[in-house]
Parts: structure tokens; C-alpha cells; sequence
């Protein structure tokens, strides 16, 4: 199959032209159960009609996936939540209108209409409302239910642009929407509202604080918290090694004076035995690191441009073709969150502590 990769222009003030034409025909795919990869504000989805049961098949199979792991479904207004889920709760409605069009996706338990192939068997669905006038223009022209996972072949870092997308499917899909890069780099917060407390079964852009505002009481799937606590998470999603690049990826904790210390060590060590070392490094430390292949992944002291350039980072170790890569360690609380835990699961949790 030849893939088709439409740019979607953007003007002289950087808003997206959306050519109508483009749109229709991607939208004309969906319908007829094709697939078209799209932008959103977190990471490229890859977008089938959520009621075609062939649809959700067809994803599975250009991705690599596993069938039991459920996609989200995309949505264009508020309303649309009604056709797919049923019993909402009203703390469902309260999220949707403080954080929609958003990177938040909410579990609630599905509608009967909704194909089992898309939600991987399970009685609850994944919705979502992107905030990004392409997904949404492409959601609308597609008849307003599109189930999307990132648009990555399984196991591999989620993409942050089109290229990325070409890469992984390129002769698997009908259409690339090429929206340019992302703006947040992470997946969405997952909130699992079928639960007695709200349960955050992914961290993302939207955190434990911000939805505790709206919900009172939000807890963290202990699945997520711990990765040798033996629980299992609750998002199926997450209990692969996923994210992850081919070279053995470690991450160092601790002190940032002494973790970068600990890396420049760690990197002569590897240097000296021959193997090629790549070092995930911040804006305020890339200097400091004489030897060994340095990206840098953003501002330490602005998490969010590490989170949107983490994904990239980790595509370019592949293509550089490293034996080991030794990453810095960020913070645990607001996006901080979300990357260490993308980072530490693309590691398959090797961490090195230092005090
Ligand atoms: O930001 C995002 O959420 C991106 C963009 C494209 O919207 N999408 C995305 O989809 O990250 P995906 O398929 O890569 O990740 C979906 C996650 C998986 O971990 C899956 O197991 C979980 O959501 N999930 C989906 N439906 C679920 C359900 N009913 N119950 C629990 N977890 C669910
Ligand atoms: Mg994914």
C-alpha cells in the first residue's frame, strides 16, 4: 500500500491551515474503515472508524499490537460521550468541560454499540477530546468516533512528528497527516472514573493536582507506582516494555551535581570497553560531559520542553546506534511525573541511585 503524506500548511502567525480538501479525503478513509495518522497536541494517533470492528483490527495489525491492549477513542464535542459510554458519572462531565479539548482520557464504563475489538474485550472505554484543529477537523469528517493509539510500531517510542509516523508505517496505512512537531510530547493522563476514587492509570500534562482540584479525591493505580511491588497496572498499556530504544537505556538518580558526575564515570567505564555511549543530557548540563554521545532533552528548570523532546531523543539514539545510553533523572511531581515514568519504563526500570 502506498502511503499517502498530506502537509497541513501553517500561516504566517503559525495556525495551522487546515485544507478542507485534505481533510474530506482523510475523513472519506476512516469511513470506509481505512487508517490515517494524525497530530495532536500530545503524540501522532493512529485513527480507524471506533465502530468498525475492522477498523480497530486493521490498527492492531499495522502497529504490532496486541489485541488486548484498548485504544482510545476520539472525540469532537462533549456531547459525543454519550454514544460511546454509558452510567457517566457527573465528575466525568465536570473534567470534560475544565479539561477538554485536552491530553486527559477518561475510562467509563462503554455502550454496547462499541465493538469489543476496540477497547481489547473490556466493558469500559477510553474517550478523549484532543486539542488540536487537525484532530478535530479529521474526527469531524470522519463521523465524530475515532479510535486512535499512537501512531508507533508497538514497543517503540510514541512519534512527535510525521517522520516519525513514516518510519514506523509508512506502507501500512492509507494517509499521514502531517500537522508539524507536537506540543506536549507525552500521551495523554489517563482517569479511571469506573473506580470508587478516581484513579490515575497514566500521569501526562494533566496532573494528580490539577485533577484533584476538580475531583477531591484522585489516587494513583499503585500498578504504576512501584514496578516491583508485583501489581499489575491497570491500563493494559502499560505493563509492556514500551517507549523503549534498541540500546540498553539506564537512568541515574539522585543529586543533580552528583548524577552527573556519576554519568561522566559511567560513560568512561563504557567508552574505555569499547562500547558506543549515549548520554541524555539538560540544557544546564550538556557542557559538563567531555566524552560519549550528548543529546540534550531541554530546560531542567522547564520540565515540559524535556517532555517534548523525549520521544525524539530516544529515536535518535536508534539512529546514532548505541550500545548503552545513560539518562539524567528528572522530578517526581507535576510533568516531571509523566516522563519519569515513560523514562523509566523506555529503561525497563535499570536505575542507578546516587547520594
Ligand atoms: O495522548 C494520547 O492518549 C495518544 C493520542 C494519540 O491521543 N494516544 C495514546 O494511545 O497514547 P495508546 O493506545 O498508545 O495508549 C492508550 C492507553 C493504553 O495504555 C491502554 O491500555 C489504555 O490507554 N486504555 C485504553 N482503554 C482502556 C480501558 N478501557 N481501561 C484501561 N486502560 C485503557
Ligand atoms: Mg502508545
Amino acid at each position: 500500500m502506498q502511503t499517502e503524506i498530506i502537509k497541513v500548511h501553517t500561516d504566517s502567525a503559525g495556525k495551522s491551515v487546515i485544507e478542507q480538501d485534505a481533510i474530506e479525503r482523510a475523513g472519506q478513509i476512516i469511513k470506509n474503515g481505512g487508517l490515517v495518522a494524525f497530530p495532536t497536541e500530545t503524540v501522532y494517533g493512529l485513527g480507524g472508524d471506533a465502530f468498525l470492528r475492522d477498523a480497530a483490527k486493521r490498527i492492531y495489525a499495522a502497529k504490532g499490537r496486541p489485541s488486548d491492549n484498548p485504544l482510545i477513542i476520539h472525540i469532537a464535542e462533549i456531547a459525543a460521550l454519550e454514544r460511546v459510554a454509558e452510567e457517566i458519572p457527573d465528575s466525568a462531565f465536570r473534567l470534560a468541560e475544565r479539561f477538554w479539548s485536552g491530553p486527559l482520557t477518561m475510562i467509563l464504563k462503554k455502550k454496547d454499540e462499541v465493538p469489543l475489538e476496540t477497547t481489547g474485550a473490556l466493558s469500559t472505554v477510553a474517550v478523549r477530546m484532543p486539542d488540536h484543529p487537525v484532530a478535530l477537523a479529521l474526527i469531524r469528517a470522519g463521523g465524530g468516533f475515532v479510535a486512535a493509539p499512537s501512531a508507533n510500531t508497538s514497543g517503540r517510542p510514541s512519534p512527535t512528528r510525521a517522520s516519525h509516523v513514516e518510519e514506523d508505517l509508512s506502507g501500512r496505512i492509507e494517509m499521514i497527516l502531517d500537522g508539524g512537531t507536537v506540543g506536549i510530547g507525552i500521551e495523554s493522563t489517563i482517569v479511571d472514573l469506573t473506580d470508587e476514587v478516581p484513579t490515575i492509570l497514566r500521569p501526562g500534562y494533566i496532573t494528580a493536582e490539577m485533577l484533584g482540584e476538580v475531583l477531591g479525591e484522585v489516587r494513583m493505580d499503585p500498578g504504576i507506582i512501584d514496578a516491583d511491588s508485583g501489581i499489575a497496572p491497570k491500563a493494559p498499556g502499560m505493563k509492556y516494555r514500551h517507549y523503549a530504544p534498541n540500546a540498553e537505556l539506564v537512568v541515574v538518580e539522585g543529586p543533580a551535581k552528583q548524577v552527573t558526575e556519576e554519568i561522566k564515570r559511567l560513560a568512561g567505564e563504557g567508552l574505555s570497553s569499547g562500547k558506543r555511549v549515549g548520554i541524555i543530557a539538560t540544557e544546564e548540563t550538556e557542557q559538563q560531559y567531555p566524552e560519549g554521545t550528548v543529546l540534550c532533552i531541554g530546560r531542567r528548570s522547564e520540565e515540559e520542553t524535556v517532555a517534548r523532546h523525549l520521544y525524539e531523543v530516544l529515536r535518535r539514539f536508534d539512529e546514532l546506534g548505541m550500545d548503552i545510553i545513560y539518562s539524567e533523572s528528572f522530578s517526581d511531581s507535576g510533568i516531571g511525573q509523566a516522563i519519569m515514568n515513560r523514562l523509566l519504563k523506555a529503561a525497563g526500570h535499570q536505575v542507578i541511585g546516587v547520594l
